[in-house]
C-alpha cells in the first residue's frame, strides 16, 4: 500500500519505517528542511534503538523516502497519517494548530478515496474538525480515523511491530476495511484491532495515559508515607503488583514521570474535562504530586550538606527522561540541575545518549562527561536522575577511588540497600530506610 506519514518526529519516524518494514511504500513528510536532508542523506535523526537497521534497509529497498513538499509526498497514498506535535498551550488544552494547518492544505490535494490518520495525541472532537477543515476544500470522498499511538520511546520499533492493541476510531467501512489491511501483519499473534468510533478512540489514549501517570504518582505517595511510617516502598510494591488485578507494571516510585506523553497528556485531559464542565478531581492530585515528587530529593540534599550547597560538586547520573532514549522533555534531571546551580553548586553531568540534548539548554553553566566515572570525580555526592542500566552494577571500588564522598541520591531507586550497606555508602533512595545516614 502507498501510505504518507506527516511529520517526522519520534511518532512519524517511528511508524513511517515500521509501515515500510512490512513491504508498504512510504513517503515521510516534514517542512524542516534540514531534517529531510538529513532523513534523506540516511541519518535516522532521533536515538529509538533497532530504528535505524530498519530505516537503512527501507531507503536501500526504495520503500522509503522523504520530501518537504505535501503535494508530492502524498501522491497516490491511501492512507495519509498525521503525526504532528500537538504541544500545550497557555491554558494547557492541546495547541491543534499544525493538524489543523496540514488539515487544510490537504482537501485541494486529495485526487482519489484516501483515508486520513490521526495519529498524534489530540483532544476529543478533533476528528471531526480535521473532517470539516478538509471538506471545505475537497473534492474527491475521504475518511477521517483516530488512531492514537501507544509507542513508549525506547521500544517504539517493537511497540509498533508487535502491539498489544491497535486501537482504531472510525463509523466508515470502507476506512476500517483498510487499516484492518494495512495493520493485518502487526496483529498476527492474535493482539487485537479494537475499533471504536473516532470520539471514543481519542479519549482512549487520553485515558490510558493519565491511568498510567495515576500509577506512578499514586505509588510515589506511597513511597513517601514509607519514608515517615518506617516501611519499604519495594515490598509493598512487590506486595501489591502480585494481584493481578493492580499488576506488576508501573509501579515504579522514583522522582516523578516525564517525557513528552505523560505531563501533557494529563494536564490536557484536566482541561479537556473543564471544558465540558467537569471537574476531573484526580488528575489534579496526580499533576500536583509529579511537581513536588521531581524536585524532592532537593531538601534532603540541602539538609545532608548543611543547608547549603554552595560550592558542592554534585554529579550528575543519567539526564534523559527514561533510560533508552536522548529525549529530554520534561526530564526531572532537569529540574534538579536547575536547582543545584540555583543553590550554588557546581554540576558535573554524564547520560549515554542525551548530552547533546542537555548541552543546547544548559550549555556550559554544567560539565559533561563520556563515563559516569568520570563525572563521580571529585564528586561530594553522585545524584542518579535516570534508571540507565549501566549505573546498576559500578565498579563500586573505583568508584570509592574516584569521588570526595561517598554519598549517593538515587531518584530511580538503582541499588539494593544491603549492596549500599555492604559498599560503605551514604545512600538515599526513595521510599526506602537512609544507608549509613
Ligand atoms: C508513554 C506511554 O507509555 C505510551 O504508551 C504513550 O504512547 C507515550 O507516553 P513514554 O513517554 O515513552 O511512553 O514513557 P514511559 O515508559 O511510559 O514512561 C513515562 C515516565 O514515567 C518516565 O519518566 C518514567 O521514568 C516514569 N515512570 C514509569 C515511573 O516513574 N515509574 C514507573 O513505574 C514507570
Amino acid at each position: 500500500m502507498k501510505i504518507a506519514v506527516v511529520g517526522t518526529g519520534y511518532v512519524g519516524l517511528v511508524t513511517g519505517t515500521c509501515f515500510a518494514e512490512t513491504g508498504n511504500t512510504v513517503t515521510c513528510i516534514d517542512i524542516d528542511q534540514n531534517k529531510v536532508n538529513k532523513l534523506k542523506s540516511g541519518k535516522v535523526t532521533i536515538y529509538e534503538p533497532g530504528l535505524e537497521q530498519l530505516f537503512e534497509r527501507n531507503i536501500k529497498q526504495e520503500r522509503l523516502s522523504f520530501t518537504t513538499k505535501l503535494s508530492e509526498g502524498i501522491k497516490d497514498a491511501k492512507v495519509i497519517f498525521l503525526a504532528l506535535p500537538t504541544p500545550p498551550g497557555e491554558d494547557g488544552a492541546a495547541d491543534l494548530k499544525y493538524v489543523l494547518k496540514v488539515a487544510d492544505d490537504l482537501g485541494p490535494l486529495l485526487e482519489d478515496y484516501t483515508v486520513i490518520v490521526d495519529e498524534s495525541t489530540v483532544p476529543v472532537g478533533t476528528a471531526d474538525k480535521v473532517r470539516q477543515r478538509i471538506a471545505a476544500k475537497a473534492k474527491v470522498e475521504f475518511d477521517v480515523v483516530s488512531n492514537p499511538e501507544f509507542l513508549r520511546e525506547g521500544v517504539a520499533v517493537d511497540d509498533f511491530m508487535k502491539p498489544e492493541r491497535v486501537v482504531i476510531g472510525t463509523t466508515s467501512t470502507k476506512a476500517r476495511k483498510l487499516m484492518e489491511t494495512l495493520y493485518a501483519p502487526y496483529v498476527r499473534q492474535g493482539n487485537p484491532l479494537v475499533f471504536m468510533d473516532e470520539r471514543s478512540a481519542e479519549l482512549t489514549k487520553y485515558a490510558a495515559n493519565s491511568f498510567l501517570a495515576t500509577k506512578i504518582s499514586f505509588m510515589n505517595e506511597i513511597a513517601n508515607l514509607c519514608e515517615l511510617v518506617g516501611a519499604d516502598v519495594d515490598a509493598v510494591r512487590k506486595g501489591i503488583g502480585t494481584d493481578s488485578r493492580i499488576g506488576k507494571r508501573f509501579l515504579f516510585p522514583g522522582i516523578g514521570y516525564g517525557g513528552s506523553c505523560f505531563p501533557k497528556d494529563v494536564q490536557a485531559l484536566a482541561k479537556s474535562a473543564a471544558d465540558a464542565q467537569y471537574e476531573f478531581k484526580i488528575l489534579k492530585a496526580v499533576m500536583d504530586v509529579n511537581t513536588t515528587q521531581k524536585t524532592k530529593l532537593i531538601d534532603r540534599i540541602k539538609k545532608y550538606f548543611g543547608g547549603s550547597l554552595k560550592g558542592k560538586t554534585i554529579a550528575v547520573w543519567g539526564l534523559s527522561f527514561k533510560p533508552h532514549t536522548d529525549d529530554i522533555r520534561e526530564a526531572p534531571a532537569l529540574y534538579n540541575i536547575e536547582e543545584f546551580l540555583k543553590e550554588g553548586a557546581i554540576v558535573k553531568a554524564h547520560d549515554p545518549e542525551a548530552m547533546e540534548n542537555v548541552k543546547q539548554l544548559f550549555d556550559s553553566k554544567i560539565s559533561y562527561f563520556d563515563s559516569a566515572y568520570d563525572a563521580a570525580e571529585g564528586a561530594d555526592a553522585i545524584f542518579i536522575a535516570t534508571e540507565w542500566p549501566e549505573f546498576r552494577t559500578p565498579d563500586f571500588e573505583k568508584l570509592t577511588s574516584l569521588v570526595k564522598a561517598r554519598v549517593i541520591f538515587d531518584g530511580r531507586n538503582v541499588y539494593e540497600l544491603d549492596v549500599m550497606k555492604e559498599q560503605g555508602f551514604t545512600y538515599f533512595s526513595i521510599g526506602r530506610e537512609v544507608v549509613n545516614g
